[in-house]
C-alpha cells in the first residue's frame, strides 16, 4: 500500500512551506518568559471557583483528569455529571490561549448508572458545543492491571487530546523516543533518511506504552488514581514550552505540579479535597531527594492562594497589583 502521508493535506502543506523556507504559525519560537524562579499556586478549592477567577486566553496547557461519578471515591458522585461538566469544559476553553492545548483523561466506561459520564459524554459534548479540535485520541497502554474473567482484562485507558486553534503548539522533538542500537546503525546507511532526523529518534506515535503505578510505587504519595510521573512529563513537554502556564484543576496527587516545576513551567492547580495540601508536601519532599541525588536544582516558588501577580495575570499584561485576590 502506498504512503498514504504523501496524500495528506496537512502533510503535503507543512511541507511546501519548509521547501519555501517558511514555518507553519504554530512553530513559530513562544517567547520563554522565566526570569528567575517558575511561580506555583495550588489551592484547595472547587475547580469552577478556581476557574471563574482566571483571565481569558492565558493558560497554554490545561491537564484535565477529572472525575466520572464512577463512586471511585467520596469526590466522584454527581447527580447530573454532564451538566457540571459542561460548565468546567465551557470555562477551559475560554482561559486556553490561542496556541493552547487540552487533554482530558478518562475511558469509556459508561455503564449507565445514574448521573455517571465518561470520557465519550465529554467528547461528544465537545464535538456539540466547542470549536476546539481533537488533534489526537491517545492510547495509554499499560502492561499490569486488574484480572477479569467475564470480559477481556482492561489494559488502556485514553486521553483525548483538544486545541483551541489550529495554531496550537506542538513541540514533537522534545517526546521523541531514540531508535534501538540496530535500527539505528541500519537507518543511518539507509540513503533516503536523514541522518539529523534518525539522530532525533522516532515519534511515540498516539499509543503510549507506560506503567501504571504499583501500590508500592515510589512514586506513589497515597492519592487512588495518581497518574504516572512519567504520562504528565510527555503531556507537559510536547505541549507547553518553558515559561507557560500549565493548569490542572483536578490536581489529585500534585503530580503536575511536580512535572511543571520540574520542567520549568509556571503553574495552577486545585484539588477541592484539602488532602491535596500533604500530597503536594510529599511531592514537594521527593523533589528535594532528586534535587540531591542528581545535584540539581529547581528554582520555584509556591503558594496556596492565587496571586495578583502570578504569571498568569502577567501574560496578560494586566497584572492585579494591589488586588487582594486570597482566597480563590
Ligand atoms: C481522577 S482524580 C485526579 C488525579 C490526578 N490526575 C493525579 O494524577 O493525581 C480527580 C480529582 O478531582 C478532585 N475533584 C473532584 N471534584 C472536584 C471539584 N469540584 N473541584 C476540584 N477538584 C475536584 C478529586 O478530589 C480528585 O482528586
Amino acid at each position: 500500500m502506498g504512503n498514504r502521508s504523501h496524500r495528506n493535506p496537512g502533510h503535503i502543506g507543512m511541507n511546501a512551506l519548509r521547501k519555501r523556507g517558511k514555518r507553519h504559525s504554530s512553530e513559530a519560537d513562544p517567547v520563554p518568559t522565566v526570569l528567575g524562579s517558575t511561580q506555583h499556586a495550588a489551592l484547595v478549592t472547587d475547580c469552577c471557583s478556581l476557574l471563574q477567577s482566571l483571565p481569558d486566553e492565558s493558560v497554554q496547557l490545561i491537564v484535565c483528569d477529572p472525575p466520572y461519578n464512577i463512586q471511585l471515591a467520596h469526590w466522584d458522585v454527581h447527580d447530573d455529571y454532564t451538566t457540571w461538566a459542561t460548565r468546567w469544559l465551557r470555562e477551559a476553553e475560554r482561559v486556553l490561549s490561542k496556541t493552547g492545548n487540552f487533554v482530558i483523561f478518562g475511558g469509556l466506561q459508561y455503564q449507565n448508572e445514574a448521573g455517571s459520564g465518561d470520557l465519550l459524554s465529554l467528547i461528544v459534548d465537545m464535538r456539540k458545543n466547542s470549536e476546539m479540535r481533537l488533534v489526537n485520541l491517545i492510547v495509554w497502554n499499560y502492561p499490569n492491571g486488574m484480572s477479569a474473567h467475564r470480559f477481556f482484562a482492561n489494559r488502556h485507558e485514553e486521553i483525548a487530546w483538544f486545541a483551541r486553534s489550529n495554531q496550537y503548539y506542538f513541540d514533537l522533538d522534545t517526546v521523541r523516543e531514540p531508535y534501538d542500537a540496530a535500527t539505528k546503525a541500519a537507518y543511518m546507511k539507509d540513503k533516503r533518511l536523514r541522518p539529523e532526523s534518525v539522530e532525533k529518534g522516532r515519534n511515540p506515535t498516539n499509543v503510549w506504552r507506560i506503567t501504571r503505578l504499583n501500590g508500592n510505587s515510589k512514586e506513589r504519595v497515597g492519592h487512588p488514581t495518581q497518574k504516572p510521573r512519567e504520562l504528565i512529563q510527555r503531556i507537559v513537554r510536547s505541549l507547553s514550552y518553558p515559561g507557560s502556564i500549565v493548569l490542572d484543576f483536578f490536581g489529585g496527587s500534585g503530580v503536575t505540579t511536580r512535572v511543571a516545576i520540574e520542567e520549568d513551567r509556571h503553574s495552577v492547580t486545585c484539588d477541592i479535597d484539602p488532602t491535596y495540601r500533604a500530597y503536594l508536601q510529599q511531592q514537594f519532599e521527593m523533589l528535594k531527594s532528586e534535587e540531591l541525588e542528581h545535584g540539581r536544582s529547581y528554582d520555584y516558588h509556591v503558594s496556596e492562594t492565587l496571586d495578583s501577580c502570578h504569571p498568569i495575570f502577567l501574560k496578560q499584561g494586566n497584572c492585579r497589583t494591589g488586588e487582594n485576590n486570597d482566597g480563590v
